[in-house]
This record gives structure tokens, sequence and C-alpha cells, in this order.
């Protein structure tokens, strides 16, 4: 059985209650994935680790998306969330993505799932991803973000970490801070069987109040397409930064010999 922190540290809500809920407050690399996908009012959204909602707001702002369900194992924020997107008849669901399956309508599937900063953001980074994958509709997206680095790989909270609660100067609950390895991110989008990988990302530091070995990472914003009819080819289309680029491609050919 895998299990996941429940966060339940004050700061949290309030953080996100604050930041992150106009369009113009997410990354360039998380608004570059999204206008990929380009997402409208017909589309239907999943998202995972919503905190309060605040991506929802932004969807409903810059696209006129409305059918939205955001899913947050954070139960205070996931109440307040839920007030703050029903303005525009989003719902926001509290629970662990891995209990996904009894908390959401049975089988149901999206057309986009999205879920910044939220599936590393816990200690099942691969059960949660797959778990989200499932979710997709097929000829759907999965946009998610991630770290990643050309070859260390940081994947249990041991190792790296941050406080769930930065805002306030760094709380003692703990989520783990996981970097992967392009490598090992390669291997697993293939084993999804996304038909397309497309990825925006760029160079910087970890954050202040994380607490992890590497001194620069590549933050990553990715889109997985599920193709119709199961396991296909991956297609990787990175679009930045250059040395990822070039990384991918030459595991490509390295995979094509
Ligand atoms: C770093 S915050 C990002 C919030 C929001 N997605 C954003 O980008 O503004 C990560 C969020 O994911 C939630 N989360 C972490 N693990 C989760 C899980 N297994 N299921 C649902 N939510 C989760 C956390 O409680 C937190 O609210």
């Amino acid at each position: 059985m895998y299990m996941n922190i429940r966060y339940n540290g004050p700061g949290l809500s309030d953080y996100y209650s604050h930041n992150r809920f106009k369009y113009s407050h997410f990354y360039p690399s998380e608004r570059l994935a999204l206008e990929l996908v380009a997402p409208g009012p017909t589309t239907t959204i999943l998202d995972i680790g919503c905190a309060c909602g605040g991506l929802g707001l932004a969807l409903n702002e810059q696209f006129g998306c409305w059918q939205y369900t955001g899913l947050e194992i954070h139960a205070h924020a996931a109440e307040l969330g839920g007030h703050l997107v029903e303005r525009f008849g989003g719902r926001v669901i509290a629970g662990d993505v891995l209990e996904g399956a009894t908390l959401l309508e049975p089988a149901r599937t999206f057309d986009l799932v999205v879920s910044l900063s939220a599936l590393d953001w816990n200690e099942q980074i691969r059960e949660n991803i797959r778990a989200a994958w499932k979710y997709v509709v097929e000829g759907g997206v999965l946009l998610m973000t991630m770290r990643l680095h050309p070859h260390i790989c940081l994947e249990k909270i041991i190792d790296s970490c941050q406080s769930t609660t930065p805002s306030l100067g760094g709380g003692s609950e703990l989520a783990p801070y996981i970097i992967m390895s392009v490598p090992k991110a390669v291997h697993f989008a293939k084993s999804l069987g996304a038909t397309q990988v497309d990825v925006f990302g760029y160079w910087g530091s970890p954050s202040a109040t994380a607490r992890t070995s590497v001194k620069e990472c590549i933050f990553a914003a990715a889109v997985l397409r599920k193709g119709l009819g199961g396991n296909q080819h991956t297609k990787f289309v990175v679009h930045s930064p250059p040395s990822l680029v070039e990384q991918v491609r030459s595991i490509q050919t390295k995979n094509d010999r």
C-alpha cells in the first residue's frame, strides 16, 4: 500500500489563497505549456494538488475554462479552494491523488489533468504520476512540472526536502524536494506510454528554503499526450533549455540504435 504525507501545516492555505491565482502569477514555462494545450470552455480539467484552486481561477480568467475539479490533500486548503472556485462553477475535493478512484466519479477521465509542483511534492512521486495519468482521457494530456538534473536523482525526503510553509520562514512540516535525473525521467515518460512529450524548462537555483545538495536544476513543465489505443512510441519535443534539448536527443539516438 503506497502512502503519501497528509499535509496539514498552517500557512499553506494562507499562502496559496493569496498567491498564484491570476494567470500572470504563473511562471513563463508553465504558461508556455498551458498555451500549447490551449484549453477552452469545453475542456474538462482535473488539477491535482490544487492548493486553494488558484490555477482554476487563472484558467477561467485566461481561457474561459469552468469545468474545473481540484484535488487537494491539505484539508483546509481544499476547503478554502472550494469556496474560491465555486464562483465560476468549479469544485475542489479534499484527498490524496492515490485515493482519487474513491473520491471522483468511478472511471472519470478528464481532457486536461494538470499538476503544478504537486505530484513531486510528496513521497510517492512515481505512483502519483501513474495515478494522474489514469485520469487522462485518450487523446487528452497530462501537464505537470518537475525538477530535473542531467544525472543526479534525489527522490527521497531524507536526501532533499523543503518546508511546506516557506512563507512563514519555514515551519517544521517537510515535503520532499524531488529532483529526477533526465535519463530516468525520459524512461519514466516512455513507460507511461505517452505518444508525445513537449517540455519547456529553464535552469535555476533551488528554492532558498530547500535543503538539497543540488546547486542548480532545470525547472521543467511537461505536456504528455495520451494517444488513442494504448502504448505507442514516445516522441520528445524539448523546447528549452538548449542543454536539455541536446541531452534528450542523445538519449533518444542511443535508444534508437
Ligand atoms: C507546492 S504546492 C503547489 C500548489 C499549486 N499546484 C500551485 O502550483 O500553485 C503543492 C500542493 O500539492 C498538494 N499535494 C501534495 N501531495 C498531494 C497528493 N498526493 N494529493 C493531492 N494533493 C497533494 C499539497 O498539499 C500542496 O497544496
